[in-house]
């Protein structure tokens, strides 16, 4: 499915009700993080655990007409609690007026009770985005249609992260694991049966940063861009065949490699590299830094529920400040 193809508004946007809501989870990139932003392909699996959940409700205006929309986002972490708009969000509210024609004497306070951890590199900007755009879109009866949905969303993580692929924008709302590149979405269907654990290293890091920084690193040196897109598309390519044919340790070695991509452009931190180290040494058939990096989140696999278990149980000792378990398939367990 291209996501850039349709546009269309569902619905006729009567303001029926004083209340509506929105839903989206976190996501965490397997492979193909960055080079995805230079049109490699990248796998992603949604986080259905970790939610974000957006209510968006109908409010006298005030007297001096303020802002029209306002946003607060609750949840656990130091910029929890920051009122929006930021930029981004502001940025969605335009194109979301321009889409459906929302009208300007309408006040809304908007609710979004995030889950998704800040600076973790698990789509916590994207969820928060498309729960807020779903609340708003409930709010006024439209139906907007998954490519509307994708493009409200991406107006505001092109801000969050200076320059984003999309593939946080959908990986955020699937219910499947997502084979994205340049805006085309393919929606794995998989019988794999491993596991990834997800460990916080306890820092976070900037995504914005992390793009902004790859971009510097590449603006003078085209064949480190080039290079780096090529085997990174490889190592996607790969996983993709992995995954089909059930392979662990191809698909775990092919994680490690990605790691030393990223590593190599200066995206991973000594904390996340020894949780890697952790991961390998406790017999992980591969182990990577998750998301933009510069901080952020450690994915290591794992055999079977117990194998994942045990490897969170490791990765905790060796400094992981909580850990998650994702199985491939839909149904998700949870270690804290
Ligand atoms: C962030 O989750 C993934 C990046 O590749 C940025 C993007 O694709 O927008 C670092």
């Amino acid at each position: 499915m291209a996501m850039a193809d349709s546009g269309a508004l569902v619905g006729h946007g009567r303001l029926a009700v004083d209340s509506g809501t929105g839903r989206a989870h976190g996501k965490a990139i397997l492979l193909g993080e960055h080079a995805v932003v230079y049109g490699a392909p990248a796998l992603a699996v949604p986080i259905p655990f970790l939610t974000a959940t957006a209510r968006a409700t109908r409010v006298p205006c005030p007297d001096d007409g303020g802002e029209g929309i306002s946003f607060t986002i609750a949840g656990p972490g130091p910029a929890a609690s920051a009122p929006l708009p930021g930029d981004g969000t502001r940025q969605m509210l335009a194109e979301f007026r321009e889409a459906t024609g929302f009208s300007d004497d309408l006040c809304v306070d908007v609710v979004v009770d995030c889950a998704v951890p800040q600076g973790r590199g698990l789509g916590s900007s994207a969820a928060c985005a498309r729960a807020a755009v779903l609340a708003l879109a409930d709010l006024c009866g439209f139906g907007l249609d998954a490519a509307t949905v994708f493009r409200l969303v991406q107006a505001s993580e092109n801000v969050a992260h200076g320059r984003a692929s999309g593939i946080d924008a959908v990986a955020t709302g699937s219910d499947s694991p997502v084979l994205f590149r340049s805006g085309v979405v393919q929606e794995l269907s998989t019988n794999f049966e491993g596991r990834f654990v997800i460990a916080d290293s306890g820092v976070g890091g900037s995504t914005k940063e992390a793009v902004e920084l790859v971009r510097r690193r590449f603006e003078h040196d085209a064949q480190a861009k080039e290079e780096f897109v090529s085997r990174a598309s490889g190592l996607t390519g790969g996983a993709v065949r992995d995954l089909e044919q059930g392979d662990l340790a191809g698909l775990g070695a092919r994680l490690t490699e990605n790691h030393v991509l990223l590593q190599e452009l200066g995206l991973s931190t000594d904390r996340i590299d020894r949780l890697v180290a952790a991961a390998l040494m406790a017999g992980s058939p591969g182990a990577k830094i998750s998301g933009g990096g510069l901080g952020g989140c450690v994915i290591a696999l794992a055999g079977g529920p117990g194998a994942a278990e045990e490897l969170g149980r490791t990765l905790r000792e060796a400094g992981a400040t909580r850990t998650w378990i994702v199985p491939m398939r839909r149904l998700a367990s949870h270690v804290d």
